[in-house]
């Protein structure tokens, strides 16, 4: 248990976001304390819409060419960035230690190592870094640049998984004006379920205390954003197609006409498949005899939106009463979804009213640096040590919690 205050730089490089952020954090894991200084994001975002995904390896571009920049600006919003008068010289052996650890990201080493010698050791005490789940290339990014600076700087790493990141994400309260300063954070009542709905992931995970999970229920097939993603390429609406689809699914009254299945709503699991869904999207689309109006958009996305949306509410609120949990935390970038946010919290309301119900902030329900940093910094609390020499880290593809 700690009580220290420590300073700590954050990177997500997982995805489709390149995120940097800095905290001061103290406390227990009962009671942690969090001060935000900095919070900087470069998204990928425009540049994946023009190919209507993300390429892996156009990503991992991406990150390497984002990460000095955001650290250079991280630094300063921290009142960390102190340039030196005179460059210091790099041993050419931690040189040539560093070139041979992170052997595939010469561009990155090239941009930091321009910045490094330049710069006065900030005053940070751990870098958390996620390791994953994610695409390969792009985590390998974040994960060689925390092993430079924590060679170049001596400090060490906390490894940390993102799907953990979108499980606490919840626990940082909204904040008035502005995100950073004092945070305030809800540790939650346990036994907890989360709802995990990403672009990579659907997941229901239990946990009976922090740190501890089990995966009770997730998708056979695509994930629930990944077929937001896919319905909105087939209505030729812009990556990602998840705020998309909410934004069009507005404009429908609702049609007889279009109807999709509930896939696996009354399976006698916690599985889920949206494949199917897609599919049935699909061949509607292929198989109509009129034009794909706005007004017949509209009503595709809304039945689309609904489908997901009733099964993901029905096999949270059945494994809710299961597991007689006290608070459902909800994570990952569908939690941004408002339709989702208010059929859980009303149906919540109605069905088991003393669960606590909680959502991400905005800023906090996609993918960002500031989750990594508290999910961290939960695990050094509860007594993990961190890796001092983090040379032998490496990204795991598949990572599970
Ligand atoms: O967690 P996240 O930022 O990245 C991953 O770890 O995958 O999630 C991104 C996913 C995308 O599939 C995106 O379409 C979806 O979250 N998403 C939404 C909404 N905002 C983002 N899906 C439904 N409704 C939204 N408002
Ligand atoms: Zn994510």
């Amino acid at each position: 248990m700690t009580s220290k205050k420590l300073t700590i730089l954050s990177i997500e490089t997982s995805c489709d976001e390149s995120a940097l952020s800095i905290m001061k954090a103290s406390g227990t894991l009962e009671k942690p304390q969090v001060t935000l200084l900095s919070n900087d994001v470069a998204s990928q975002i425009e540049l994946h819409r023009e190919y209507g995904g993300v390429f892996p390896m156009m990503a991992k571009r991406e990150h390497a060419k984002n990460l000095t920049p955001l650290l250079i600006q991280t630094l300063t919003e921290a009142k960390f960035l102190k340039k030196l008068k005179k460059e210091i010289h790099i041993d050419e052996k931690l040189k040539s230690k560093l070139l041979a650890s992170i052997q595939k990201d010469a561009e990155l080493f090239k941009n930091l190592f321009e910045l490094l010698p330049t710069i006065k050791k900030p005053n940070i005490d751990l870098i958390a870094v996620t390791t994953g789940p994610g695409l390969e290339p792009a985590l390998w990014v974040g994960i060689n640049f925390a092993k430079m600076l924590s060679l170049y700087w001596d400090i060490p790493v906390v490894p940390v998984n993102h799907m953990e990141g979108h499980v606490v994400s919840s626990m940082m309260l909204p904040k008035k004006d502005t995100p950073f300063g004092k945070q305030k954070i809800k540790i939650p009542t346990f036994p907890l379920l989360s709802l995990l709905v990403s672009g990579g992931h659907t997941e229901l995970v239990l946990a009976k205390k922090f740190g501890k999970y089990q995966v009770i229920g997730s998708t056979r097939d695509d994930a629930a954003g990944e077929a937001f993603d896919k319905v909105a390429r087939m209505l030729n609406l812009p990556y990602p197609g998840g705020p998309e689809i909410s934004k069009i699914a507005k404009n429908s009254k609702g049609n007889p006409a279009v109807v999709f299945p509930r896939p696996m709503m009354h399976s006698n699991d916690f599985e889920f498949s949206f494949s199917g869904l897609k599919t049935s999207v699909l061949y509607f689309i292929r198989d109509l005899t009129t034009k794909l109006t706005p007004s017949l958009k509209a009503d595709i996305a809304k039945e689309f939106q609904d489908s997901v949306i009733q099964v993901l509410v029905h096999k949270t609120l059945k494994a809710s009463k299961k597991y007689a949990i006290k608070t459902l935390l909800v994570g990952g970038g569908v939690a941004a979804n408002h339709q989702l946010r208010k059929d859980l919290t009303d149906t919540f309301k109605k069905e088991l009213p003393l669960v606590e119900v909680c959502f991400p902030r905005p800023d906090l329900s996609t993918d960002n640096s500031i989750m990594i940093g508290l999910a961290g910094f939960l695990h050094i609390a509860q007594g993990k040590k961190p890796i001092k020499n983090p040379l032998n880290m490496k990204a795991k593809v598949n990572l599970q919690l």
